[in-house]
């Protein structure tokens, strides 16, 4: 049997421009035409048993929905248009991503979330400037992951700026800044003091005030801003006022400076993590009985890892994110919007 008079059918079509779609992506698509609806469950089932046939791992099976006519029909097919303007002028197909973004500067990078940042940094091929309190605590960090290394204190407006300058002018251009300095207070209101309610302030909105601050006066070219704000300031925790009142205030920051910078393509997110296991937690964390009261409220049923703050922060440093601003995204187990289960 030839082919109909009029050339392939439309599936053949489809099938054949979804085939050299798959092609030009990277590593091992494969490709498939399913026309119709309601077959997704049948698509994965083919999906997994091809790949345990051929033993080969299955990464992620991509949907393409549309309709089939503008598929066959069109010059340029919907799901080629679709491939094309997601593909940002960022976007590059190197192993190393972020190579030639410009240099991603990191404020807390000894610490337990900002250290594995710089680790999936470097993974990418980023040219890192690793800045802390402590030079010590940076160096074999940085060694490690061939980085310059900065004492800095990051609630310092002049010193922050400079960081940020010096590093612009050393690598060209500044694509990233990240500040993971904070700090964690349980108390509440009535025991709290001044001067406890002015180190939490300190710590946590001046030195994200000045990360911004910097970008904004040097990082004239646009980049990606992240900041930390906190699982205690989406939702009501008992004796969390003070570090709640700073992390909303990082909050407010986030969407008032995104909007300001949005014109130069300046981005500023943040994201808001409920309990990690770092050494910030490490009071909590290392006390049973307050272990297992933090573990209880986080319908996840279990705290985080810093690793669990490391894709999300990826993703919103990447160029290829151009579309994500002024977000507080909530990485916490599920804590600020669910209730946990009871268990
Ligand atoms: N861990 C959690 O449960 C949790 C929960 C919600 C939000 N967060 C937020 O997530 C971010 C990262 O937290 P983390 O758990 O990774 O903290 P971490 O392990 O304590 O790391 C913080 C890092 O910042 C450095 N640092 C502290 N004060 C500084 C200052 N004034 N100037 C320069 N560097 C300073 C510290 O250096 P030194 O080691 O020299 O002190 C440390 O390396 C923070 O904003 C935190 O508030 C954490």
């Amino acid at each position: 049997m030839g082919q109909p008079r009029n050339g392939p059918s439309p599936i053949g079509r489809a099938r054949h421009r979804v085939s050299s779609i798959s092609s030009g992506l990277k590593p091992h698509s494969t490709a498939t035409t399913f026309p119709g609806s309601g077959r997704v469950a049948q698509l994965v089932e083919q999906v997994t048993v091809n790949h345990r046939v051929t033993g080969s791992s299955p990464v992620a099976v991509a949907l393409v929905c549309g309709p089939l006519t503008p598929v066959v029909r069109g010059p340029l097919s919907f799901t080629e248009r679709r491939v094309e303007t997601n593909r940002s002028p960022h976007m590059s197909n190197s192993s190393r991503p972020l190579a030639d973004a410009g240099a991603f500067v990191i404020l807390g990078a000894a610490g337990g979330i900002g250290s594995r940042i710089a680790e999936a940094l470097a993974a990418d091929g980023a040219t890192l400037v690793l800045a802390g309190r402590t030079l010590e605590k940076l160096t074999p960090l940085a060694s490690t992951l061939s980085a310059e290394a900065r004492a800095v204190e990051a609630s310092d407006f002049a010193a922050v700026e400079s960081l940020v300058a010096e590093a612009k002018a050393r690598h060209g251009r500044v694509a990233g800044l990240v500040n993971a300095v904070g700090s964690i207070l349980l108390k509440p209101a009535h025991l709290t003091s001044e001067a406890e309610l002015a180190e939490t302030l300190r710590l946590n909105v001046q030195t994200a005030f000045a990360a911004v601050r910097a970008a904004g006066r040097v990082m004239t070219d646009g980049g990606s801003v992240l900041l930390f704000s906190s699982a205690a300031s989406e939702t009501g925790l008992p004796n969390h006022e003070a570090i709640a009142a700073a992390k909303g205030a990082i909050a407010g920051l986030v969407r008032s400076a995104a909007a300001t910078y949005a014109p130069r393509k300046l981005r500023v997110n943040a994201l808001a993590p409920g309990l990690v296991e770092t050494p910030l937690a490490a009071r909590i964390t290392g006390n049973p009985a307050s272990l297992a009261a933090s573990v209880a409220m986080h319908p996840a049923g279990r705290i985080g890892r810093a690793e669990d703050l490391v894709a999300p922060a990826r993703w919103l440093l990447d160029p290829a994110s151009d579309w994500v601003t002024g977000q507080v995204i909530p990485v916490d187990g599920g804590m600020s919007r669910i209730k946990a289960p009871a268990r």
